[in-house]
């Protein structure tokens, strides 16, 4: 289906047309209890943007999704959607489509009446329902199981059906909380692939809760990470990745080692080097600890000091005491000498071929930014 046919139907929800709008969650606070599930949440989600909620188990991602979806009442805040405050529109004039984590079809009905459903409940005719379901079955690829139930179905194909429910009311925007985690791990990469397919195409603006850092960073156009109910930092995948706004951020998000080094003029010595503080450091004078990347640290041979590894002695010196292969590269974890947590760093695929545990190294930082706490 092109994008033209799906967007020259009007939407159901009278939200606006199913070509993005802007959404703003503003100040969102709601507790349950002693629990303050969301603290002071803003995000603001572009018109047509895919962003991705990332964080902790209980930090609060699936009471954001239910309150922007109107599930769930916030304690204060606004949700402002096209320019419109929500405060008063209840769940089912929203225009959102939905998909959980758990399959949701109803077992009596086939695909195409599980995809149909929820245009019934909007009031659209019989006709145009089997139109629109059909559509909706061919978008995320199956059509030829339009007649088959829940059961008959595989983990994946069911969520693709939730998934082509969700989309069949033309939702203004598009909410999807774990979707993809009770699946495979192929089955779920392929899904996300698809799904983000199918959102480029239909442009719908969409929120994603994942706790799958992947995940998060492989589809989202911007990931927003949330620590107790408040975002931390939203940014763009390799900004996120690369220049972490908190010591929090970098932790969660990919791999990071931790390093003693000291601090200060700006400038952190690490492994042999004198590299610049990024700007969400929280130590910035004596002793700290870096938090590098695997990838921004440099090994060399401890005798063969010529190849770019460690002119004049600069870095640590230490064994290699694992090493993992992984085709393109290789991990290895290097003790330094002068104790401390492991180091894991790669190693590119030719130099890994020619380590063997117990090989003796020279580790030094790459020439990067670093955040120190
Ligand atoms: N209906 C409820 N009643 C009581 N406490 C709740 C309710 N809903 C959420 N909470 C609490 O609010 C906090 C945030 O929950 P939420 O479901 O939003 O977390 P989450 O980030 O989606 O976690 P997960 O990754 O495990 O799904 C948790 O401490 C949770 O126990
Ligand atoms: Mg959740």
């Amino acid at each position: 289906m092109s994008t033209a046919t799906r967007q020259s139907t009007t939407g159901a929800a009278g939200l606006g047309t199913p070509g993005g709008v802007e959404v703003r969650l503003e100040g969102l606070r709601r507790s349950f209890g002693e629990v303050a599930a969301l603290n002071g949440l803003d995000l603001t989600i572009g018109p047509g943007e895919l962003v991705a909620l990332l964080g902790p188990s209980g930090c609060g991602k699936t009471t954001a999704l239910r309150v922007l979806a109107g599930l769930e009442r916030a304690d204060a805040g606004t949700v402002v959607v096209g320019g419109r405050d929500l405060a008063r529109v209840p769940a089912h004039r929203r225009g959102m489509g939905m998909v959980f984590q758990a399959y949701s079809l109803l077992p009596h009905l086939d695909a195409l009446d599980n995809v149909a459903f929820g245009l019934r409940l909007r009031g659209v005719s019989a006709a145009e329902r089997r139109r629109r379901a059909g559509e909706a079955l061919e978008l995320v690829g199956l059509s030829a199981q339009a007649h088959r139930f829940a059961p008959q179905m595989s983990g994946g194909q069911q969520q693709r059906v939730a998934l082509a429910r969700a989309l069949a009311v033309e939702p203004s925007v598009l909410l999807l909380d774990e979707p993809f985690s009770a699946l495979d791990a192929k089955v779920r990469e392929q899904l996300r692939e698809e799904v983000r397919r199918i959102q480029r195409e239909v442009g719908t603006t969409t929120l994603l809760v994942t706790h799958d850092q992947e995940e998060a960073l492989s589809v989202a156009d911007r990931v927003g990470v949330v620590r107790a109910g408040r975002l931390e930092q939203v940014a763009a995948p390799q900004e996120l990745y690369r220049r972490p706004a908190t010591p929090f951020v970098a932790e969660f998000v990919g791999q990071v080692n931790r390093v003693a080094c000291e601090v200060g003029a700006g400038g952190a010595e690490v492994l042999g080097r004198r590299l610049p503080l990024l700007p969400g450091s929280t130590t910035t004078s004596g002793p700290g600890t870096a938090l590098l990347r695997p990838e921004d640290i440099e090994v060399a041979p401890e005798a063969g000091g010529s190849s770019g590894g460690a002119p004049g002695g600069a870095g640590a010196r230490g064994t290699v005491v694992q090493l993992v292969f992984l085709g393109a590269a290789t991990r290895a974890v290097v003790q330094l000498d002068g104790g401390g947590e492991p180091l894991v760093v790669h190693l590119a695929a030719r130099t890994g071929e020619h380590t063997a545990p117990g090989a003796r190294v020279v580790v030094r930082a790459a020439q990067v930014p670093v955040l120190v706490r």
